[in-house]
């Protein structure tokens, strides 16, 4: 099941912003970043899909689903060029294709721990997706208490010109993994917190994030007892 979280592939909505951005006077920039932000989005669909299957492999083989739901989005223009502005990269086509890897983002929520690994080594044993960039936060989390696996990953999008290598970041994480990263997004940027108070909030949510992930391991060690040969043979 894949859920669109915000911003998608809308042509008006990303050409008015890239206009805007970008000027109209620049067309022929316009016309290469739209048609880089129609690639990104082509991307997408076709890791939704590798996604998908192996699910749906998964399930049908092992009456297993690693994945417990899909969000894709697409970066938002203004997002894009702030991120350019803070990493110092010019406003050019090249540029950001060389340097921003997600304009096209998944997130890929898995019901067990196991479930990640079992999600990354599938996708990337795939011989049409090529890794660019991994970091596990589960093995090491941030210092905030975040855990989630990165990837960047290319795929070849098939024009009517021919393959065009393109990437997709895809992150991939537990239910609680989730549920935490997305509420603590929120307290982080959605409340104003005092300062002297911060230290405390932010030792509290580290305790949670350790929290969560005791209990899905322990609840993946109950699962792994109760379930049938085969399921974890990809750890
Ligand atoms: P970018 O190029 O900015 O992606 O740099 P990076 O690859 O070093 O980024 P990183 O691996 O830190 O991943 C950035 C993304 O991870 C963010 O957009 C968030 O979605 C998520 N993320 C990273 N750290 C945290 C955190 O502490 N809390 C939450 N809620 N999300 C985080
Ligand atoms: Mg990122």
């Amino acid at each position: 099941m894949i859920l669109e979280r915000s911003n998608m592939f809308n042509i008006d909505t990303i050409n008015n912003d890239l206009s805007r951005v970008i000027g109209k006077e620049h067309a022929e920039e316009l016309k290469s970043l739209m048609r880089y932000y129609r690639l990104c989005q082509s991307a997408v669909n076709e890791i939704g899909t590798k996604l998908e299957n192996l699910d749906g492999e998964y399930q049908s083989e092992y009456n297993h689903n690693p994945i417990h739901h899909m969000e894709q989005r697409m970066k938002a223009v203004n997002s894009l060029f702030n991120k350019a502005r803070k990493k110092h990269i010019p406003k050019t086509i090249d540029a950001i294709e060389n340097n921003i890897f997600d304009i096209g983002g998944i997130r890929v929520i898995t019901n067990y721990i196991s479930d990640v690994y079992t999600i990354k080594k599938n996708l990337l044993s795939q011989d049409d997706v090529t890794l660019i960039k991994s970091k596990d936060y589960i093995k090491d989390p941030k210092p905030s208490g975040y855990r989630s696996v990165h990837l960047v990953v290319s795929v070849p999008v098939f024009l009517s010109t021919g393959p065009v290598e393109t990437p997709v970041e895809i992150q991939i994480r537990t239910i609680g993994m989730d549920m935490w990263a997305s509420l603590e997004h929120k307290l982080r940027y959605k409340t104003s917190v005092e300062a002297e108070k911060v230290e405390h909030f932010e030792n509290k949510l580290i305790e949670d994030a350790n929290e969560i992930f005791k209990i899905e391991s322990n609840m993946q060690e109950i699962y792994r007892d109760l379930s049938e040969p085969g399921v974890f043979k990809n750890e």
